[in-house]
């Protein structure tokens, strides 16, 4: 969606902000032991408190409030009676709405003893986000966001996911600019527009370019003893830097 008033940026703003937190909760409780549906519990009671509702669930009937994604899974993992272990890469993901706006949020966190190469993977990932942040502004290329983050990816040594992008969000969860990918799509000629909210989640990888669906129906994998990071913020685009939404 487009930004229109202040309503709109308030109400955003809100439920960026619901997310976020839900995101830094369950960020806390992760820890060897813990179930992911466990986690995902505290993820629904947090949101919950707030009236807010899982984004996945009513758009598009995801078993779990949240998406909990370990090692070789890179997203859409179905909280279950999987135990935490200790060397696990966890993404989390937690996606909301209310008052019918939604807010969209990510992070990928190493569970210790945390090896050199997966900090490398999750620090480079989070350069790829600010460096895609600084070319994302009003009047520019959306394409310019893909090549941002496969430069940043290509320069640490790691490969970014083709198949999984950012997108914008507002009035639903996934909306146009839909499918922003996370490499230069020289074909993509759509432009960044003035208060237009998106999100920004490169997706890179030690080795895997794109996911497999699991037999699951929902867990999106790469290939075994791959890794792979993603950091997402909701924002909205304006002449100079977007603003973040998902912060507390
Ligand atoms: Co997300
Ligand atoms: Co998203």
């Amino acid at each position: 969606m487009t930004i229109e008033n202040e309503e709109d940026l308030r109400k955003l703003k809100i439920i960026s902000r619901i997310v976020y937190e839900t995101l830094m909760i369950m960020r806390k409780h992760l820890k060897p032991g813990i179930s992911t549906l466990e986690l995902d519990e505290i993820g629904r009671k947090n949101l919950n408190r707030y009236g807010a509702n899982s984004a996945p669930k009513v758009t598009y009937d995801f078993p779990g409030y949240t998406c909990i994604s370990i090692n070789e899974e890179a997203a859409h993992g179905i909280p279950s009676e999987r135990i935490v272990k200790p060397g696990d890469v966890v993404n989390i993901d937690v996606s909301a709405e209310l008052d019918g706006y939604f807010g969209d949020t990510g992070g990928t966190f190493p569970v210790p003893p945390v090896d050199p190469r997966i900090e490398y993977l999750c620090q480079s990932t989070r350069t790829a986000l600010k460096n895609a942040m600084k070319v994302a502004r009003a009047g520019a290329k959306v394409n310019q966001i893909g090549l941002a983050i496969e430069k940043t990816a290509k320069r640490a040594g790691f490969v970014t996911i083709k198949d999984l992008g950012s997108h914008g969000i507002g009035r639903g969860l996934h909306e146009e600019p839909n499918f922003i990918a996370n490499f230069y799509d020289k074909n993509d000629t759509r432009r960044l527009e003035e208060g237009q909210v998106i999100t920004i989640e490169p997706f890179l990888s030690t080795g895997s370019e794109s996911t497999t669906t699991a037999l699951d129906g929902w867990s999106l994998c790469t290939a075994p003893g791959n890794f792979s990071a993603q950091y997402e913020y909701t924002m909205v685009i304006s002449k100079n830097k977007p603003l973040v939404l998902t912060t507390l």
